[in-house]
């Protein structure tokens, strides 16, 4: 059977849009060929990496088991959303100076997840830090580069104020 088509608004990194999607249509498809926001990677797209995950209304889903439909009339944030004023975000900063990243296929879901988790735990302990990235996986197994990212953003969030 055809999916059926809707009309839905949803606002995307502070912008709103308005878009006729299928049923079915994901929220990673809408972004990725919808509006081009790419950042967001599609790795298993069987909710078991967290290449995929964006924030919805400042909590993180996996946007390739989250559908479009769902997303309507609510806010989503993706990777290309975190810079303000062409700076960086602390928590992209961070996992750049702590060389987070090999290949990177991974980063822009460990950042949304990062920054989630010092959105509801400021301070995280390391293993707090572990248990709430414990669904991000890295084929690079960079994982103690991206617990140093995750302090060291926590430190600069607390130095600014966050
Ligand atoms: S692509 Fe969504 S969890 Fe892997
Ligand atoms: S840096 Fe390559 S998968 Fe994580």
């Amino acid at each position: 059977m055809e999916a059926m088509e809707r009309q839905i608004r949803l606002t995307v990194n502070g912008q709103e849009h308005e878009l006729t999607i299928r049923d079915n249509t994901l929220l990673l498809w809408l972004l990725r060929d919808d509006l081009k926001l790419v950042g967001t990677r599609e790795g298993c797209g069987t909710g078991v990496c967290g290449a995929c995950t964006v924030l919805l209304d400042g909590r993180p889903v996996n946007s390739c088991l989250t559908l479009a439909a769902q997303a309507a009339g609510h806010h989503v944030t993706t990777i290309e959303g975190l810079a303000t004023n062409g700076r960086l975000h602390p928590v992209q900063e961070a996992y750049i100076e702590e060389r987070g990243f090999q290949c990177a296929f991974c980063t822009s879901g460990f950042i949304m997840m990062t920054k989630a988790l010092l959105d509801e735990i400021p301070n995280p302990s390391e293993e707090e830090v572990r248990e709430y990235l414990s669904e991000n996986i890295c084929r690079c197994a960079g994982y103690p580069d991206i617990l140093r990212a995750v302090q060291n953003a926590s430190r600069k969030l607390a130095a600014r104020g966050r």
